[in-house]
């Protein structure tokens, strides 16, 4: 690739979600993307496949696709979907032990070659992948950063428009926890044009709405069957590279390494944070009621109880 004064973002893994990834980011303007994968093919083809579109789409960032983690070297930001997807019946935690490794395996060879770089992580089991990345790479937590609650409140965003019959735009939502079925919405951090989700909707709507999110997953691998989602991933992944390489501070629901925050040390979970060009810039704290406390706990045990059994 030449030299260019653009961003660098590697995307690992050249699947369903990393491709449609690195379409995104080159589509948005944000940075040339280098598409890496071990199977041989997938990522060059993929990459001068998009490439080609570039004069039609208009977009001049360059994509190159390779085996070969040299070719990563200075990435600004790293997004790590290497790994295997959910197949029906599975759940996120039967794949802990496989993309443990394969999270390991890449996240090495990343740092060596980008050493400055923020990883952004979305393979699952999202939060303890995280954590794998975290200790893996010994970069500051403020660079490590997992994908998940851009996904679960976007799904949520979804619902609550289709519901109300409303914009997307005018929705707002918030999930904290862990990326899992003990996810936590907040309908009451949750709005449309500003107006709490309670205002609007009975209690039983609201939940019905929550279920799905919850099983926003489940329900399309119910329907794709050979694999997970990957549209909305992907988007989701992208608002926090935007936010990162342009310093934009949003504050987005990602999964954050806490040390305290919301009483939780040691984990990566689930909770507002402010995203630049620093990484993680700062963790919100919102006042939680007891019951919404206990769910937050509940989804932190839960990722605990994979960290634990991976020592890390
Ligand atoms: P996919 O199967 O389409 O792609 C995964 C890619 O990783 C494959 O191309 C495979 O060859 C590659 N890969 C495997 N081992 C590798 C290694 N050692 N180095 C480099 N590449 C390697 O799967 P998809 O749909 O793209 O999902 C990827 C991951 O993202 C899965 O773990 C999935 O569960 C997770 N995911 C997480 C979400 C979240 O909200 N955090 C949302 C959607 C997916
Ligand atoms: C999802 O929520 C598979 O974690 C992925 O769609």
């Amino acid at each position: 690739m030449r030299k260019s004064m653009r961003s660098k973002v590697t995307v690992v893994g050249a699947g369903n979600v990393g491709a449609s990834a690195a379409q995104r980011i080159v589509e948005k303007h944000l940075a040339d993307v280098v598409l890496i994968d071990v199977v041989e093919g997938i990522p060059e083809g993929k990459a001068l496949d998009l490439w080609e579109s570039a004069p039609v789409e208009g977009f001049d960032c360059r994509l190159t696709g390779t085996r070969d983690y040299a070719e990563t070297a200075g990435s600004d930001v790293v997004v790590i979907t290497a790994g295997l997807a959910r197949k029906p019946g599975m759940s996120r935690d039967d794949l802990l032990l496989k993309n443990y490794e394969i999270v390991k395996g890449v996240t090495e060879p990343i740092v060596r070659h980008s050493p400055k770089a923020i990883l952004v992580v979305v393979t699952n089991p999202l939060d303890v992948m995280a954590q794998t990345a975290l200790r893996v790479s010994g970069f500051p937590k403020q660079r490590v950063v997992g994908m998940a609650g851009v996904l679960d409140s976007a799904r949520f965003r979804s619902f609550i428009a289709e519901e109300l019959d409303v914009s997307v735009e005018n929705v707002h939502a918030m999930v904290l926890g862990g990326h899992g079925d003990t996810m936590v919405p907040l309908p009451r951090y949750s709005t449309v044009a500003g107006i709490p989700l309670p205002e609007l909707m009975p209690k039983a709507t609201i939940e019905r709405l929550v279920e799905r999110t919850r099983n926003g997953g489940a329900e399309i691998v119910a329907y794709l069957k050979t694999g997970s989602a990957y549209y909305a991933p992907s988007s989701a992944i992208v608002e926090m590279v935007d936010s990162l390489l342009r310093d934009r501070k949003k504050i987005l629901p990602c999964a954050a390494y806490l040390e305290g925050e919301y009483g939780i040390r040691g984990l990566f979970v689930g909770v507002p944070a402010k995203l630049g060009r620093q990484g993680v810039e700062s963790i919100l704290e919102i006042p939680l009621t007891e019951p919404e406390k206990a769910a937050l706990n509940g989804s932190a045990a839960a990722v605990k109880e994979l960290v634990d059994k991976l020592k890390l």
